[in-house]
Order: structure tokens, then C-alpha cells, then sequence
């Protein structure tokens, strides 16, 4: 799976440099953007998109720039999400953070432009394939959707919200699926949407995501408490610290590990409509269990 990702992490790397040939914008504006997004995190998000998309019997070509968005997107949400008035955090992929090395006015603007241009470079993508014009407004409303404030901007708000205080499984559930899950579905969802699936597989592809997007972020919650930081290239022990609502604190590192186990078996199942066509996100699924960054 390492060699697997490696590739599509390739191929994404070398779409994003492209788009990131950047002229006429102010230079420290365009080394703040490209700080964070070549700060060599792992392309889930746009591998779960090609990976999608390849399933479904897609051609990569057309749906490389929304994978690219996709990994803005996620980046902007990290520069912001580490801000001191968020998570206050001074690592990032391996890297001092964003606002530590250009400031938190920079690092407010290149998440602000990193959003914008994911958006800029999904309709430039559907513009060049609008014999498919109706599916790529299609993917991109589901982005929009993930990434706002019925997606991953509800589960931030609740995160901070709840911070220090007593929630219930429910509300730890609903921050985790809206924080982290949407956009990992949504992921998903836009790679098989430009190939005009069935209900059927839209069906399967959306409970496999929503699967793997809570296990993603309980494995997140179990590093945080159980990792390594030389690993993850970020600061761990920090949710206790920021008395966070997390599946450790809630269920204990073995009964989240359980959850995250039976959600991953249940993610997989939902997949069989697609028969072997499914490999790589079946294998990214159990990948996803046992990675330690
Ligand atoms: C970190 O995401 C934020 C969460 C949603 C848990 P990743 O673990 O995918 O971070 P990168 O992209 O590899 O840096
Ligand atoms: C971040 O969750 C989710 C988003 C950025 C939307 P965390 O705050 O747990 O992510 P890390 O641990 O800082 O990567
Ligand atoms: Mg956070
Ligand atoms: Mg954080
Ligand atoms: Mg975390």
C-alpha cells in the first residue's frame, strides 16, 4: 500500500507543482501557500479521490485537478487549524507551522487563498470538460458542502466548542464525522461522480467513506495519546493537554482500537457491489488501521 500511495502522491505532486507555477501574486503570499502544501504530507484525500475514480472506471486526467483541490482544501484546514486561536500547534509535516515561520496574518491569508484557488481550479477543470459539465458541478457542490459550515467547519466550531467540557458519544461522533469525515467522503464521492454511477454505488461509496473517515480520525485521537512525534511530523500529547473530546479519553486506547477494527471490517463489506475493482480502497482501508503518521 506504501508503494501504492507513493505513486499516486507522485503524480498528484507533480499536477500540484504545475498549478503552483504561480505568477503576478506577491511573493511572500506565494511562499506561504506553497510552504504548507509541499510540506510533504500524505495526498490521502486526492489518492482517495484517484482511487475512486479509477474504480468506477474514470479517467485520471479528468479528475487529477479536483484531487489537487482537495489537497488545498485539506491544507488550508491544517494552517488554520493550528493557529494559537485554535489548536496552537508549532509542528506541522515535520515543519514548524505556518504562522510560526510567516506570521499569523500570512498564514490566516494563505489558507484564505489556498481555499479560494481549490475552488479557481475545479471550475477552470470543469470548464475544459464540459461535455461533463452537469457531473463536475456535481462534485464540486460536494466538496463545497464537506468543506463548509455543514461539513468540516461545523465539526471545527463543535471541536473548540466542546473543549474542556463534558460531551456525550454522540457529540464526540458528530465532531469527528464533520471535522474529519466529510471531506474524506466527499473525497470519495467526487472521483466516482464525474463517471455518472448508479444510486447503488454512490450508496456503497459514502458508507465505506463515512467508515474510514471516523477511523481515520479515532487513529488520529490513538496517536496523539500513543504516537510518536518523530513519526507524524506533529506535536503529540497535545489533546489531553488541550482537554479535547477524543475516542481515547472517552472509550480507553483499546475499546477505540476495537471501534476503529470493527468500522474498518464494516467500510470494506460495503464495498463488494464493485467486486475486484475495489482492491486499492479495501487495502487503503486496513492501511489506514495500522498506520503510525
Ligand atoms: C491531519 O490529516 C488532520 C486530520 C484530519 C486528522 P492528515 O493526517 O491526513 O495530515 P497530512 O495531510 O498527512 O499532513
Ligand atoms: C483536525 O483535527 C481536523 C481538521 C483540520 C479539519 P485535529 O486537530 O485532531 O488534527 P491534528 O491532530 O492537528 O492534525
Ligand atoms: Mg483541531
Ligand atoms: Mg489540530
Ligand atoms: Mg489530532
Amino acid at each position: 500500500m506504501n508503494e501504492i500511495l507513493q505513486n499516486y502522491s507522485k503524480k498528484v505532486d507533480e499536477r500540484l507543482n504545475k498549478l503552483f507555477d504561480l505568477k503576478g501574486i506577491p511573493e511572500l503570499l506565494r511562499n506561504a501557500m506553497s510552504y504548507s502544501v509541499f510540506a510533504g504530507g500524505k495526498r490521502l484525500r486526492p489518492a482517495l479521490n484517484l482511487m475512486a475514480n479509477r474504480m468506477a472506471g474514470g479517467i485520471q486526467e479528468e479528475t487529477l485537478d479536483i484531487a489537487c483541490a482537495l489537497e488545498m482544501i485539506h491544507t488550508y484546514s491544517l494552517i488554520h487549524d493550528d493557529l494559537p486561536a485554535m489548536d496552537n500547534d508549532a509542528m506541522r509535516r515535520g515543519k514548524p507551522t505556518n504562522h510560526v515561520v510567516f506570521g499569523e496574518g500570512h498564514a490566516i491569508l494563505a489558507g484564505d487563498a489556498l481555499l479560494n484557488f481549490a475552488y479557481e481550479t475545479m471550475l477552470q477543470n470543469a470548464l475544459k470538460h464540459s461535455k461533463n459539465m452537469q457531473n463536475h458541478v456535481k462534485a464540486i457542490k460536494i466538496i463545497a458542502d464537506a468543506a463548509g459550515p455543514k461539513g468540516m467547519i461545523a465539526g471545527q466550531s463543535c471541536d473548540i466548542e466542546f473543549e474542556g467540557k463534558q460531551q456525550s458519544k454522540d457529540e464526540l461522533e458528530y465532531v469527528h464525522n464533520h471535522k474529519t469525515g466529510a471531506m474524506i467522503t466527499a473525497s470519495l464521492l467526487s472521483g466516482i461522480i464525474i463517471c455518472s454511477p448508479s444510486h447503488e454505488q454512490i450508496g456503497a461509496v459514502i458508507a465505506y467513506g463515512e467508515r474510514i473517515g471516523l477511523v481515520f480520525q479515532i487513529v488520529d485521537d490513538i496517536l496523539d495519546e500513543a504516537g510518536e512525534a518523530s513519526k507524524m511530523g506533529k506535536s503529540t500529547r497535545k489533546d489531553q493537554q488541550a482537554e479535547k473530546l477524543t475516542y481515547p479519553k472517552l472509550y480507553g486506547l483499546e475499546e477505540s482500537y476495537k471501534l476503529a477494527e470493527r468500522l474498518t471490517g464494516e467500510s470494506v463489506a460495503a464495498l463488494s457491489i464493485f467486486g475486484d475493482k475495489a482492491h486499492e480502497l479495501v487495502a487503503l482501508a486496513s492501511f489506514l488501521l495500522v498506520r503510525n503518521h
